[in-house]
């Protein structure tokens, strides 16, 4: 027994801030921007909130399954930067769905979440404790972006994208390949809100005043860059040997868009094409755990994805966290 994904949809902000907007806040420029990391321009909430956009997406994912809010038994959103902790992010996509039969939690892995979240979902449908689920990556990065540091704010954007899976009693199982490294995990860290542990005063002052650099995201940039063109072709690799499938057989290579120069690289490593690689972080920066989703989305829309392809998702990120999914598009 295994997953299909059913349907796909995804939300955007229409705000954008463009490499010339970032320009005016920090020293920087389009040209910079472009040539380091492939991002021309990002989306940004200004109504919408994690839970918002993470709702909007599964409405038009489950439209395009054709499925009803009733009939989903698990709802998993994949986040680092909902804008509620409790009730977490799932229960209220639930409630603002109606999909009341439904389980809900949420999972936080950073750019490897939707990938980390799928495969959750999959073992769930393939152990038969769920026939179907909706998984969901949605992020408000923008709210814990330090717009006056250069080295992060010109990356990352906001949106949400979601898929539902079936169980699929016709076909076996694709088993994922996942790691993690807690030791190597000051290359990107962002300290929670609600921790004021270094600061004089805790639980006296007014939090929004005791923000300081550590409450934003933090990044090592070329150590992530260094991790991830290593760590993504080799998890790639192993997916690969591990369910005995060929790089001939595969379509396309979905990977996490953080940066064009870290597509490419895997895509050299691994010796396979540009063509199999799509890309929309020009267009979203980097998104985090809603990237893959968002473009997995795109693609299942403009009508790239045909029934019977084999795709590999691949995620990486804080943690430091990586793993990659094989998937066939039945659709
Ligand atoms: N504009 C202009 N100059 C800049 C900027 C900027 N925005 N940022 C850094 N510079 C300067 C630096 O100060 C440095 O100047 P110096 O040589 O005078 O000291 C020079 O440009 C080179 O800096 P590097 O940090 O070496 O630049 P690099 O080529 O590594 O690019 C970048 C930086 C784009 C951040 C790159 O390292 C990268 O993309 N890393 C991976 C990041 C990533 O993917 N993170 C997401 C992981 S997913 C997750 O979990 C959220």
């Amino acid at each position: 027994m295994t997953a299909t994904i059913c349907g796909t949809g995804s939300y955007i902000p229409s705000y954008t801030m463009d490499n010339n907007d970032i320009a005016r806040l920090v020293e920087t420029s389009d040209e910079w921007i472009r040539e380091r990391t492939g991002v021309i321009r990002r989306h940004i909430v200004k109504e919408e909130t994690t839970v918002s956009m993470a709702a909007e997406a599964s409405r038009r994912a489950l439209e395009d399954a054709g499925m009803a809010p009733k009939e989903v038994d698990l709802i998993l959103v994949s986040t680092i930067s909902s804008n509620v902790i409790l009730p977490c992010a799932a229960c209220e996509v639930q409630k603002e769905l109606g999909a009341v039969n439904a389980t809900c939690f949420d999972l936080s892995a950073a750019c490897t979440g939707f990938v980390l979240a799928y495969n959750t979902a999959a073992a769930y449908l393939a152990g038969g404790v769920y026939r179907t689920a909706l998984v969901i990556g949605s992020e408000s990065l923008s709210n814990l972006t330090n717009w006056k540091d250069r080295g992060t704010c010109i990356l990352f954007g906001d949106g949400a994208g979601a898929a539902v899976l079936k169980a699929d009693d016709t076909r076996k199982a694709a088993l994922p390949v996942t790691h993690s490294d807690g030791g190597k995990g000051a290359a990107l860290t962002c300290k929670s809100r609600h921790d004021f542990s270094g600061l004089a005063d805790a639980g006296q002052s007014d939090p929004e005043t005791m923000l300081d650099d550590e409450h934003y995201m933090q990044m090592d940039g070329q150590a992530v860059f260094k991790f991830a063109v290593k760590r993504v072709p080799e998890v790639i690799g192993e997916v690969l040997k591990l369910n005995q499938t060929g790089t001939e057989e595969i379509a396309y290579y979905i990977l996490h868009q953080a940066n064009k120069r870290i597509v490419e690289a895997v895509a050299k490593r691994l010796g396979e094409p540009m063509e199999k690689f799509p890309m929309n972080l020009q267009e979203y920066g980097n998104t985090s755990s809603a990237s893959i989703p968002i473009l997995l989305d795109e693609m299942n829309r403009d009508g790239r994805l045909k029934p019977g392809q084999k795709l590999v998702m691949a995620g990486f990120g804080a943690g430091l966290t990586w793993g990659a999914a094989l998937v066939e598009w039945q659709r």
